[in-house]
């Protein structure tokens, strides 16, 4: 009976699946009919929000079809309201256009909404990649939807699958590890998560899979750097996670700034369409990365028709007005290519088509202006739960000489480091700013000081300094150890030793006499080891978030650590890249490694 029932819904499924892309694709054909040349152009345009301030009126001149906020492209009111109203008012000149096609608007919702004040900012993909767990990237993805539909914003460029092999790379927290079974299985999930099963849902929003191919692969890690490998590692190693993307239902990709043995990635017609868009029949739209295609050619021409012939739908443009570059430039330039017969007109109606069908399948129309009633769940105490798991399942104990789990009461405890009551140092990059925020300037979160204050009970003392200073006669010291928060190539580091502050502190405690227990804070491994031989605890905390309870709720025992390392940990930096499968493998901590406390209780 359980068979029969099985193959009437999958047959109901796709029977109602099937008209209704019938009927979009009836729709899409319609609307080509009527559009002018400079229409179609015009959806092929994503505007960033700092180059069409002052000039609202160019999105019905040109018909725009796009309208982004990058990393640090802030509204004066970032509140969710703020931005609801902010995206309205964006919208609202869409329907004044001859055809009214809605804007879809881009951001980079890459750990929560994370350029709203007050939403819940969960851990980045390295430790969501700990986690080891599908089912909780896949909630992130659908809060994520929520709070970014409750602003009105459609569209994610996120999840990123780049596969980080060399944690040299300033990214390498983006991605949720080394292994591409891993990296697979959860960016499958996200997209699952934030699209749900139906993309015309108000409250799913369209993922973008980034960024195509090959980024997390560079040599010496280099952001927008040079992959160097032969074809058969490059689709091994970083392409399972597009094909399982495109499973899930992907409909919306960005190629990577990278090159993949000397040609860019924005430039390569064997990959962005052959491969991409024939071989794994992704049906989707590919949107450039931030002025990427700037990178093609010197000329802008012979950029534009390089990257649109290559198989790129939509441009990602941040200039305006004025500036070299610009959106007008794109426009103009591509309607002459397209004269000049330089970009065939089937490409064209290939790129549009496939914005279209994604436009349509969202019924953006259905839904053109923020439901004002979903703003109450952004940052919502539900939300921040969810969250608050995912900090605890994403902690990996990499040492304990039984001193872990801490007694909550009658303790005196010592916590110590510039960072252990920073949200900013929890939250890391993409965090309000592209390059993240220093202190606690994002409202709702906990810090790390703030949630051991919180767990601590009766008779318990809790010291702070900045140094580690007065800690003596402690039953116990914390040190919480980070990195500063950085994004993209910012991040790029040849060395990946902890800092001098931070190795000061440890020492300090050390020297105290007491046990020693340090949360590091990081987006990758470290190089540990003196800081590691002088700790009688060791945690991985990765880049948690605004719920830094999480780290309290483990910490005192009222959760096991569950973690479990996603990069292979360096003993020092001649190692790195060090991979699971190396030939030579000697790791510190192996790919996969991770203690808890029954593992202690030997
Ligand atoms: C950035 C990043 C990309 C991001 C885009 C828009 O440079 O490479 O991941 O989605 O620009 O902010």
């Amino acid at each position: 009976m359980k068979l029969v029932l099985a193959f009437l819904a999958c047959f109901f499924t796709l029977t109602i699946s099937q008209p209704k892309a019938n009927k979009i694709d009836a729709q899409v054909q319609a609307l080509l009919k009527k559009m002018t040349l400079e229409e179609k152009i015009g959806q092929m345009t994503q505007v960033d929000y700092t180059a069409i301030t002052n000039h609202y009126d160019d999105i019905v001149t040109y018909s725009l079809g796009s309208i982004l906020w990058g990393g640090s492209s802030e509204i004066p009111d970032i509140t969710a309201k703020g931005w609801a109203a902010t995206y309205d008012m964006l919208q609202s000149f869409s329907q004044k256009t001859k055809l009214k096609v809605p804007l879809i608007f881009g951001v980079d919702a890459v750990h929560g909404h994370n350029n709203v004040d007050g939403a819940v900012i969960f851990p980045h993909n390295v430790a969501l990649g700990a986690t080891r767990s599908p089912q909780i990237v896949e909630r992130i993805g659908g809060i994520t939807a929520a709070e970014m539909r409750a602003t009105g914003i459609q569209w994610d460029f996120a999840p990123c699958v780049a596969v980080s092999r060399n944690e040299r790379w300033g990214r390498t927290y983006e991605s949720f590890g080394e292994d591409p079974e891993l990296v697979k299985q959860l960016g499958a999930a996200f997209v699952k998560g934030m699209q749900g099963t139906d993309l015309s849902n108000p409250a799913s929003a369209l993922a973008c899979v980034k960024h195509f191919l090959g980024d997390g692969g560079t040599t010496n890690g280099k952001d927008q750097g040079n992959t160097e490998v032969d074809e058969a590692t490059l689709r091994a190693v970083h392409l399972p996670g597009y094909v399982e993307a495109i499973k899930a239902g992907a409909m919306s990709m960005m190629p990577s700034y990278s090159s993949w043995n000397g040609v860019k990635m924005h430039g390569n017609k064997y990959l962005l369409t052959d491969v991409l868009k024939k071989e794994l029949g992704f049906n989707g739209f590919l949107v450039s990365d931030w002025a990427a295609i700037d990178q093609l050619d010197t000329n802008y021409r012979s950029a534009i028709e390089k990257s649109v012939n290559a198989g790129l739908d939509m441009a990602m443009i941040p200039n305006g007005h004025g500036q070299k570059n610009s959106y007008i430039d794109f426009i103009t330039m591509l309607k002459d290519l397209v004269k000049k017969k330089k970009v065939p007109m089937s490409r064209i109606d290939d790129a549009v088509k496939r914005i279209l069908t994604v436009k349509l399948s969202m019924n953006l129309a259905g839904n053109l202006y923020a439901n004002k009633e979903l703003l109450i769940q952004v940052g919502s105490p539900e939300h921040r739960n969810v969250a608050r798991e995912a900090v605890r399942q994403s902690l990996v104990l990499l040492k304990n000489n039984n001193i872990l789990p801490l007694s909550k009461t009658g303790i005196k405890i010592h916590v110590a480091g510039k960072w252990a009551d920073s949200i900013g140092a929890q939250c890391g990059g993409w965090t309000i700013g592209w390059q993240g925020i220093s202190g606690n300037a994002i409202s709702g979160g906990t810090t790390i000081m703030q949630a051991i204050k919180n767990t601590a009970g009766k008779g318990t003392k809790i010291g702070y300094s900045v140094d580690g200073s007065g800690a003596d006669s402690s039953d116990i010291g914390i040190v919480v150890a980070a990195e500063q928060p950085y994004a993209e190539m910012v991040g790029d580091r040849t060395d990946l030793s902890l800092s001098n502050d931070d190795q000061a502190v440890i020492n300090t405690m050390k020297a105290k006499g007491i046990p020693v227990v340090v949360i590091l804070l990081s987006g990758r491994p470290m190089i540990i080891n003196s800081s590691l031989e002088k700790a009688d605890a060791f945690v991985a905390a990765w880049l948690p978030g605004t719920e830094g309870q999480g780290v309290a709720d483990v910490l005192f025992g009222d959760f096991n650590f569950t973690g479990k390392l996603p990069h292979s940990w360096p003993k020092n930096m001649q190692q790195v890249p060090i991979n699971i499968g190396d030939k030579v493998y000697d790791p510190l901590f192996p790919y996969g490694f991770g203690l808890t406390y029954k593992e202690q209780a030997k």
